[in-house]
Formats: C-alpha cells, sequence, structure tokens
C-alpha cells in the first residue's frame, strides 16, 4: 500500500485547511501527544508511524524521533515522506514483529503509539518493551482501537481493499469483543477492486459478512491466497490494568485532544478569522495541554498516559 491513511493527512499529504474539521483535530492529536510525552525538544519514539503519524507532525517541536515498524514497507514510505517535506531530525526503522525492540533500556524521553500496540503479536509483552526503552519519568501516551465501538451488530464485517498489479483483497473481520480478539481472514485475488464491485452488483445484492460465502463460491478461480491472522485488541480496562502491573508509577486515562479540536472546530466553524494554522493552534494548543492530563472514565477507552 503506497498510503495507509489514503494521502488524507493534512501537512503529511496536504497543506493545512481550516474549513476541514478533520485538519483541526489532526492539530489536537498533534498538540495531545506532544504534552502527554513532555516531547517538547526531546527524543521521542513513534511506534508503528503508518505513514509517519504522528511523527512527521510532532518531528518539528521535538529534538529527535524515531519510527519503528514490523513492515518494510511502512518505513520506506515514512522515510520519503520524512526526506518530502524536508524533516531531518525523523528516522524510521525496520523491526521483526515479535522480536525485542531493538533500543537499549532508558532510551527515549516519551514513547507515542497510534492504533499500533494491538497490532503486534503479542500486545502484553510490547508494553513490557516500551517500558524498558523509555527513560525513568519518561511518559508513554497511547491511543488505540478497542471493540467496543463495534457492540451490537458491527462485530463481523468486511473490506474491500485494492492492491497493486489489479488485485484486490477481501478482508473479514470476527470480533470478540468480551474477548478482546479479533480473527481477520484476508483473501486475496486476482481480479481489481473494481472488477470484484462489478461482480458484487451484478450478482448478489446487499453482500454482507453472513452471505460471503455465497461471493467467495462465485470468484473462488480468483483466489490467490488466503490467510488467518488473531489479533489482541484490549480494552482501556485492561491497558491500564496491564501498565500498573508493568511497573508504572501513573497510569492516567485521560480525555483526547483530537476530540477537544473537534468541538472547537464546531464552535468557530463560522468564524472566518479562524482559518490559518497559527490562529487554529493559538486555541487547540492550551485546550489540548490541558484536556490530555483530565481525567476520562476508563469504561469509555479513553487514550491513555503511563509515567515511568
Ligand atoms: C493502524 S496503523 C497506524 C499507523 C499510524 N500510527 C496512524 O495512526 O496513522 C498500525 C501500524 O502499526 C504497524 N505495526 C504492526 N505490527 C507492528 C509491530 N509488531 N511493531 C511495530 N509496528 C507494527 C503497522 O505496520 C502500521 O504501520
Amino acid at each position: 500500500m503506497e498510503s495507509q491513511s489514503g494521502c488524507s493527512l493534512p501537512i503529511i499529504y496536504k497543506p493545512f485547511d481550516g474549513t476541514e474539521k478533520s485538519h483541526w483535530v489532526d492539530r489536537g492529536h498533534l498538540y495531545d501527544f506532544l504534552y502527554s510525552t513532555k516531547g517538547m525538544r526531546k527524543k521521542l519514539l513513534d511506534f508503528g508511524p503508518g505513514d509517519g503519524w504522528p511523527s512527521l507532525i510532532i518531528a518539528p517541536f521535538a529534538q529527535e524521533i524515531v519510527g519503528l515498524d514490523s513492515s518494510n514497507s511502512r518505513v520506506q514510505i515514512c522515510t520519503e515522506n520524512a526526506r518530502r517535506l524536508g524533516i531531518n531530525n525523523a528516522e524510521f526503522k525496520y523491526y521483526s514483529a515479535g522480536e525485542n525492540i531493538p533500543f537499549d533500556n532508558n532510551t527515549f524521553d516519551g514513547i507515542m503509539a497510534a492504533s499500533s500496540i494491538e497490532q503486534t503479536p503479542n500486545p502484553k509483552q510490547t508494553l513490557h518493551e516500551l517500558f524498558r526503552v523509555l527513560k525513568p519519568g519518561g511518559q508513554l501516551r497511547i491511543k488505540y482501537e478497542s471493540l467496543h465501538r463495534y457492540k451490537d451488530g458491527k462485530e463481523k464485517d468486511f473490506w474491500i481493499t485494492e492492491l497493486k498489479n489489479k488485485q484486490s483483497r477481501i478482508i473479514l473481520f470476527n470480533r470478540n469483543i468480551e474477548e478482546e480478539y479479533v480473527i481477520q481472514y484476508g483473501i486475496t485475488l486476482s481480479m481489481s477492486r473494481q472488477e470484484l464491485r462489478d461482480v458484487i452488483s451484478k450478482i448478489i445484492k446487499d453482500i454482507s459478512y453472513a452471505n460471503i460465502a455465497e461471493l467467495l463460491d462465485i470468484i473462488k478461480n480468483h483466489i490467490i491466497h488466503v490467510n488467518k491472522l488473531r489479533t489482541t485488541h484490549p480494552s482501556g480496562k485492561t491497558y491500564a490494568e496491564w501498565l500498573k502491573e508493568i511497573g508504572f508509577k501513573k497510569v492516567i486515562p485521560s480525555h483526547d485532544g483530537g476530540m477537544a479540536a473537534a468541538n472547537l472546530y464546531d464552535y468557530y466553524k463560522d468564524i472566518k478569522t479562524v482559518r490559518e494554522v497559527e490562529s487554529v493552534d493559538k486555541l487547540i494548543k492550551p485546550t489540548a495541554k490541558v484536556v490530555c492530563y483530565l481525567d476520562a472514565p476508563i469504561k469509555t477507552d479513553p487514550p491513555i498516559t503511563a509515567i515511568k
């Protein structure tokens, strides 16, 4: 995949546009990560950066950032994005998933992890490793995808993604919310996403997880590979328990600077003088600074800051 985000990220792929709510939210996340890690002019780790998010938006404020990812193509894309943006204090490194993180104990002042810990083979072991490489007094900020959002009807789901060389992939998700895990099946097909959509629209009305077997039977000659993956998706409560058990001195489930920025956008959207990044930042920065330390109920699966 050339871009995980569909090239939608402000700053990284597009100039900041103050009329776009998602661009305000992005600034909210930026200041949330910056203040919750105490990352100003510090050495930070971005665990699982994807397209370089948040590392590339934080880089101008930090001393140095390392992005660590277990996908070689993500590392290449992040490196290319940094080069294109003229960012020279961010470096991206590959390591093999499941192995120890390739840094000495007490290396980083702060660590950010956005939707990445739950992608690793053993999230609890990953947290142990993040604890090890964080300096005493350093702060880890995690944002994660818990499964509660899929309650009541979205436990079973599927996506269709476009791949290179006129291939596509159907991904089936079977989510077990109570036991906090997901089984994914990836079915790679020798047909483009459009060709697949054409077959679906001709033959099956209202394609859903329940009738996907019917579709697979029709396109079975196009299946070139199937893989199965089980991932653990801890809830906020589980994360908080693990972080304490691992030895973090303080665990703070808190409100989210991104969400606060969304609320600010709703309030200020008709005020035309608040459009440039500088004027938007003037509102978001102090708000995110406070919000990311405001206690939030753990049952809402909020972002968590853990202090070593
Ligand atoms: C959902 S993406 C999130 C990307 C980015 N942080 C964001 O929020 O846009 C998850 C990222 O974690 C990476 N990842 C998956 N398993 C990993 C592992 N074991 N160690 C480090 N990164 C991993 C993926 O390659 C991907 O870049």
